[in-house]
């Protein structure tokens, strides 16, 4: 048994063991860190999964951005890691922790959100990596699991990922 809640200050020590766990301490070298560490985490986007007083599982979202070769800037949501303890695997926690995180991100019509994940897993609730194939990031990223979820109309087909500024992200640009 699992519930989902939302992510608060006092989780953040056990989330941090838990990816140790899950990715090994050379997490913090990946590409995607690049991009969370100079911004701060998205609370109302971010949730855990505890049994009892358990921490079982973790998902961080957070403010990004894409810049087009002209300059123009939009905002993009960072979705990740996602882990779950390596005892509790096949229950149905990530999945819950997707739900719970994409249904208050559409609640808020949130911008696309972009996450650096296996599509075989994350295809289900509706990432794709058609839009990204000439995105950079600032790091090596494999473009079959760079992966966006949300309305494409209008994205740059090359564009820069960078960090946002922390704070809530703004609206997403209404392209046509
Ligand atoms: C990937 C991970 C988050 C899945 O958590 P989970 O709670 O076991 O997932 P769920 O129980 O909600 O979903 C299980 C389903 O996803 C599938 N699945 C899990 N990992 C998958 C992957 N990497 N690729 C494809 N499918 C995957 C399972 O086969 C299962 O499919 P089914 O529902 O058809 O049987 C977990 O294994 C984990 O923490 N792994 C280590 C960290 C990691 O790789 N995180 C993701 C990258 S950010």
């Amino acid at each position: 048994m699992f519930t989902i809640i939302p992510l608060v200050p006092s989780h953040q020590p056990a989330i941090d063991s838990l990816l140790d766990d899950r990715f090994g301490p050379a997490r913090r070298n990946r590409t995607a860190y690049r991009l969370r560490d100079r911004t701060e985490l998205l609370p109302a986007y971010s949730f855990v999964a505890l049994d009892g007083d358990q921490l079982v599982g973790s998902l961080q979202c957070w403010p990004i951005r894409l810049k087009s070769v002209g300059g123009a800037r939009l905002p993009l949501i960072l979705l990740g890691p996602v882990a779950v303890a390596a005892n509790r695997e096949g229950e149905g926690i990530a999945s819950a922790l997707m739900r719970a995180s994409l249904a208050a991100l559409d609640a808020d019509d949130s911008p696309p959100v972009l996450l650096i994940g296996d599509a075989p897993f994350y295809g289900r609730f509706g990432f794709s990596a058609a839009a990204t194939r000439h995105w950079e990031l600032p790091g090596p990223v494999d473009h079959d699991r760079l992966l966006l979820r949300g309305p494409t109309t209008g994205l740059p087909r090359i564009a820069w990922v960078e960090a946002a500024a922390s704070g809530n992200p703004s609206r997403p640009a209404k392209v046509a």
